[in-house]
């Protein structure tokens, strides 16, 4: 029964777009928080949409590795920099996946192609004579041997005397400096007082007349299909940036491009102990995950038309057919709007067509801080099995085109996605199909004209397309849901629970469902790009296609639908408060009798640990050590050659047992803690055994636990 899948390039005689887009490389010095979510969300929900529409997307991503906070972060922790950074980029999939965000590629900009990428770059800047070098005075930590970022220097206000404010301004009085006019100034990392110290910097020229000039025509200009580059309200603030007052002050600065060493970054060409600053580098991570992605080759398995397949990623790049649309928050729009595409320009290479911007999520009207522990963990939600959907529907139900900040509030989700998603449009599915099972053995039938209904449809498929193109989720799904008021109406007014009991109405019975069903076809269509996994169990379990849908589905009507399996649940306002009490939850006073019990952690924290069930497959004594055995470990690991690998690990039971006896036990190791160089070779995790009181016992999984199995 199922009709032919249309190719995606029949609907529409418009020329396919080709796009390239990403989001905001993450520092990759934390956990994901609710507001990357709502920036990936927002960006997979526009991808998928235009996916739909047949077009060609390139959807990419990478962590942020580069910087002095994530050098310093590393050192807290004891891990070099890239070991800190890997880790970070192991934890990214757990998020991405658990809400259904589809990047073709996540990269580093640490990587290879990076560092090439930025080298080259620079050195088309300095050959544009836009690259001067000056000579400047900045903090040294004689302590720690490095020069000082801004916030890791503190010291007594120049204005009101408060102690402990940080280098550039002051939270008591609100008084702007710099950390050269602090009082009695700290190093935050050693408290020693810093150094006054010069040092050569490198510049980008913004300033000049060339750049000015260019930035101040490709922020109000548009891209080549008439879209400005950017959202009117973010021109403003642009605006603003470029203006000079009377005094002649204000107005673009040039930019500081380069960092001393120790900097965990990029080289900069000639010029030993120079590194890029990470906002150089970064951006154009962008560009680098992008050619990570065609040089693996599946760039052109995620489109179909072969005449597009053979392009290299810089003929991609330069090509102007090329749309390249960057998603970010408005933290960061000095660095998009004005370095980057300066940098892009001045360099030779083609710029963005579309930067953007969108608000902050708020929590209970609280800006959310990682440090407090404020916010709404994503893992947790996940953890609680919170369906994913619900998060990517009710952020898509507030966000607009604009740059608002978007507050999240449980009631609000709970009425949204309740009164939404079940209310409204589960529940046509599940009401009109039971009678089309029960009387008519899952035949649809249209008992007169349709064109009406279809060309309404198409209507409303074309409205809610340029819509979700504008990035105005929150009018499309308002539409959307209006639609399905009207299906709603129609099928009661219907009153196909009467129609039933009377035999000789059954072609009047069928029509109503039918239409209903019709209907309900078309929102799951719509409703696609934001609820992926809930539309695709709709079109092949629902109404047995053996594809997802495509945006032209929406011209044509099913013809049979399967019988009615639970589609999307509602929210349990309980469990959505579990959600939001602060993490750690409340906790009782502790005990006596636990001595030394750690302080409470959030599930988050829990989540960073990778325990596994291993098998000891060898153990023996090391010699020169009287508390150590040499394990080797069966995690159910494979090396690049696809043979088994086993896990040296080090631990300090041999008070407490005979090697001979562990063979073959099954224990808890934890798989992720940093390799470990000890006296007798390197160890690659640790065992967990509880202890106290002189004795020692390994812990031991129960018969039938497989090694390389989760512990969680
Ligand atoms: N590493 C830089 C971006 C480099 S892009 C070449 C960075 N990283 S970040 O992790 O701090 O932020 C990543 C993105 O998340 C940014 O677009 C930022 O605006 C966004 N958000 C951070 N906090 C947010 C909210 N509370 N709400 C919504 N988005 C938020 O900046
Ligand atoms: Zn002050």
């Amino acid at each position: 029964m199922t009709s032919s899948p249309p190719s995606p390039a029949a609907d529409t005689v418009a020329p396919k777009r080709r796009l390239f887009v990403t989001t905001a490389l993450p520092y990759a010095n934390g956990a994901f928080h609710i507001g990357h979510m709502m920036e990936y969300i927002q960006a997979d929900i526009w991808v998928r949409l235009q996916r739909m529409l047949g077009n060609e997307v390139h959807f990419v991503c990478a962590d942020d590795a580069h910087g002095a906070p994530i050098m310093i972060a590393a050192d807290k922790a004891g891990k070099t920099p890239r070991q800190f950074v890997a880790d970070i980029a192991a934890g990214r999939a757990r998020y991405l996946d658990g809400f259904l965000i589809r990047f073709d590629n996540w990269h580093s900009t640490d990587a290879p192609e990076n560092h090439q990428l930025a080298q080259d770059i620079y050195r088309a800047l300095r050959k544009a004579g836009l690259i001067c070098e000056r000579s400047i005075e900045q903090f040294y930590d004689p302590v720690k041997g490095m020069f000082l970022p801004d916030r890791y220097i503190k010291g007594r206000c120049p204005k009101c005397d408060a102690p402990d404010q940080y280098g550039d301004s002051c939270e008591v009085c609100g008084a702007v400096y710099s950390p050269t006019e602090l009082r009695q100034p700290y190093s935050v990392l050693s408290g020693a007082t810093p150094q006054l110290r010069s040092s050569e910097h490198y510049f980008f020229q913004l300033s000049s007349a060339r750049c000015a000039d260019f930035l101040r025509a490709w922020t109000q200009a548009a891209d080549a299909r008439g879209r400005p580059h950017l959202q009117p309200e973010v021109l403003n603030k642009v605006r603003e940036w470029f203006a000079v007052d009377a005094n002649g002050h204000g107005g673009l600065a040039d930019w500081d491009i380069s960092r001393d060493a120790p900097y965990f970054g990029i080289e900069v060409p000639d010029a030993p102990g120079k590194y890029f600053y990470v906002w150089l580098d970064a951006p154009i991570g962008y560009l680098a995950s992008l050619k990570n992605h065609f040089d693996k080759g599946q760039a052109a398995a995620h489109w179909h038309a072969p005449s597009r397949t053979g392009q290299s990623f810089e003929e991609f790049i330069a090509d102007p057919e090329v749309e390249q649309v960057h998603f970010i928050g408005k933290d960061i729009v000095y660095f998009h709007t004005l370095f980057w595409p300066a940098t892009l320009h001045f360099s030779g290479r083609k710029t963005p067509s579309q930067v953007h911007v969108h608000g902050h999520v708020t929590v209970g009207g609280e800006k959310m801080s990682k440090s407090r522990g404020t916010g709404i963990s994503p893992l947790r939600y996940l953890e609680l099995q919170l369906d994913p959907e619900w998060l990517r529907y009710y952020l898509a139900a507030k966000l607009s085109s604009r740059v608002d900040d978007l507050d999240f509030g449980a009631d609000d989700f709970v009425a949204r996605v309740n009164s939404d998603l079940v209310g409204k449009y589960v529940n046509i599915a599940s009401r009109a199909s039971r009678f089309i099972t029960q009387y008519f053995d899952g035949r649809l039938g249209f008992h007169g004209a349709t064109d009406s209904m279809l060309e309404a449809a198409v209507a409303l498929s074309h409205d809610i397309a340029a819509a979700l193109d504008a990035r105005d989720t929150a009018r499309a799904l308002r539409e959307i849901m209006a639609h399905a008021d009207r299906i709603n109406a129609a099928f009661d007014s219907a009153q196909p629970w009467v129609l039933a009991r009377d035999e000789s109405r059954r072609a009047e019975l069928q029509d109503a469902c039918s239409r209903a069903l019709a209907g309900f076809w078309t929102l799951s269509v719509l409703l696609a790009p934001v609820l992926p996994a809930t539309a695709s169990r709709v079109a092949r379990e629902l109404f047995g296609l053996d594809r997802d849908f495509v945006w032209s589905d929406c011209q044509r009507l099913p013809e049979r639908v399967a019988p009615y399996r639970h589609l999307l649940q509602r929210v349990d306002p309980a469990k959505l408060q579990q959600l939001l009490q602060p993490e750690p939850p409340a906790r009782q006073p502790e005990p006596p009798s636990q001595p030394g019990a750690a302080a409470t952690i959030g599930i988050d924290d829990f989540g960073k640990l990778d325990l596994r069930i291993a098998r000891i497959a060898q153990a023996q004594a090391v010699e020169g050590s009287t508390k150590l055995l040499r394990l080797q470990l069966d995690l159910g690991e494979r090396d690049e050659q696809g043979q088994p690998r086993l896990r040296n690990v080090f631990s300090g039971i041999a008070s407490a047992y005979d090697p001979a006896e562990l063979v073959g036990r099954l224990t808890v190791v934890v798989a992720n803690l940093a390799p470990r160089k000890m006296k007798f070779g390197v160890s690659e995790g640790m065992v967990l055994s509880a202890s106290g009181e002189g004795s020692l016992f390994l812990l031991s999984a129960d018969a039938g636990a497989r090694p390389g199995m989760r512990v969680s």
